[in-house]
């Protein structure tokens, strides 16, 4: 029908993955494409992509993620970090980021402009620098699992972890990084269930 529904419903949330089948590396280079690829707000990037390999890192970790399975089982787990600390309107990273596109200076000063009155009206007014981030974050997550299930690689996505274990486990220096949310990558065993969703009908209004 289209490559990227049929990977969209190859997708679902793995809870039993096959310990034993790992992912060779040139795919897992596809999958982390599939992240830095995505688009961010402003193109502010404010993330970091935690590959996690080593074993006893992974054991460690599973208790502080709900013991869920998926944690040690999977080929590979993904932690992504988002970076508050980054984009507050008077760091100079916010400059440099800008700077990138390579435009007049006129211009890049009307976009830095832009963007402080945007992240103070409406966004630091509703939320924080780490949940202005972790909502980017989800957009790498969404494509990286897109990107392995169009390869034929199961995922899960993991919010059922305790952040500050997580952090402290993995010795993140939490004034520059936050874990946003986890990702398990590798091959599933046996079949999934059956998939619920809402209709279109019952999600989709057109005005
Ligand atoms: C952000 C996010 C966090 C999730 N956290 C977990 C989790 O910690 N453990 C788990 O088994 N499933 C987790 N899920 C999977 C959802 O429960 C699942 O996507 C949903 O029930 C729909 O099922 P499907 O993905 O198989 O279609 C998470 C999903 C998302 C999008």
């Amino acid at each position: 029908m289209n490559p990227v529904i049929d990977a969209l419903k190859f997708r679902h949330a793995c809870k039993k993955f096959d310990p034993q089948k790992k992912i060779a590396g040139p795919e897992l280079d596809i999958i982390l494409e599939g992240a830095r690829l995505s688009p961010t707000s402003f193109g502010m990037e404010a993330w970091k992509f935690l590959v996690v390999v080593s074993d006893d890192i992974r054991q460690a970790l599973r208790p502080a993620c709900w013991d869920q399975p998926q944690v040690t089982d999977s080929s590979h787990l993904v932690v992504i970090l988002a970076r508050p600390s980054l984009i507050d309107p008077s760091n100079d990273y916010v400059k440099s980021s800008f700077l990138r596109r390579e435009l007049s200076e006129d211009i890049t000063q009307a976009y830095i402009k832009k963007y402080k009155w945007h992240m103070e009206k409406e966004v630091f007014s509703r939320m924080n620098a780490y949940a202005w981030c972790s909502k980017q974050c989800y957009i790498a997550l969404a494509n990286m699992m897109t990107t392995a299930a169009s390869m034929g690689i199961d995922s899960c996505p993991m919010e059922g972890f305790e952040k500050d274990r997580v952090e402290a486990l993995l010795e993140i220096d939490t004034r520059a990084f936050e874990v946003a949310v986890l990702v398990a990558f590798g091959y599933r065993e046996g079949e999934p269930s059956v998939r619920r969703r809402y209709s279109l009908g019952q999600l989709v209004e057109f005005r």
